[in-house]
């Protein structure tokens, strides 16, 4: 059910609530700790715990051998998307900041799975043409320059199989979403640019998560 708050917007979750549930149904070990604690120097900016673990299930349940990730940071939601893998199956993952990317290999490495990623540093736009010779893809989940994500999204939609997943993070665009600019606009365009191609929904997180299953 659905009071009327909680269907226009509000939600019921505190930091208490969600340490909760993220103990029982995320819990982190080691490895996911390790890409979550992130230096002081670097942005503390992955996905949460909760959003890490749906990523990992919505990558299981569509049954993904072959994944695409825009914006590495130090690994954290690469290693759930990886773990939903068999283990011939293999992730790319795109980072524009070599420090992030060279942190992430190692916390791959540390997870055990530095031979099913590969990090590829470049910006999304450079170097996702460079992977579509892997593709079709299984998912593509987008966590990078929002400015860029519709772009990202004609890239998806031209290299998933059908039934394939396009995940978008920051879908709400840090509540920006309906401002009358260019990276409102774009992010707009990423949303009307999934939903005429797949299946989709915005799951209300924090900050939105865009879900299309590509038709
Ligand atoms: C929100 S963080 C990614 C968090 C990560 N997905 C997680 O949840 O663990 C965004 C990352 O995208 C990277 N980035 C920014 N612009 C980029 C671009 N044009 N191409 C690829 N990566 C980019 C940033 O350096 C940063 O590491």
């Amino acid at each position: 059910m659905a009071d009327p708050d909680s269907r226009t917007g509000a939600s019921y979750a505190s930091p208490e609530i969600l340490d909760w549930v993220a103990s029982v149904h995320a819990p982190h070990d080691p490895a996911l700790a390790r890409a979550f604690a992130t230096p002081a120097d670097m942005p503390a900016i992955m996905v949460g715990p909760s959003e890490g673990r749906l990523l990992h299930l919505l990558a299981r349940l569509a049954g993904a051998r072959r994944v695409v990730e825009v914006g590495t940071l130090a690994g954290y939601s690469t290693i759930h998307l990886a773990r939903a893998l068999p283990p011939d199956g293999h992730l790319w993952t795109v980072e524009f900041e070599p420090r992030h990317a060279e942190l992430a290999r190692a916390n791959l490495a540390a997870a055990g799975l530095a031979e099913r990623v590969t990090v590829v540093v470049g910006a999304g736009t450079d170097a996702l043409p460079g992977l579509e010779p892997h593709g079709p893809f299984d998912a593509v989940f987008l966590d990078a320059d929002k400015a860029n994500y519709d772009r990202y999204a004609r890239w998806a939609i031209a290299n998933l199989r059908p039934g394939g997943l396009v995940l978008g993070d920051n879908a709400y665009l840090f509540g920006e979403l309906l401002d009358d600019d260019e990276r409102a606009r774009g992010m707009r365009a990423f949303h009307e640019i999934v939903a005429a191609a797949c299946d989709s929904v915005c799951i209300p997180t924090p900050d939105g998560l865009v879900l299309g299953i590509r038709r």
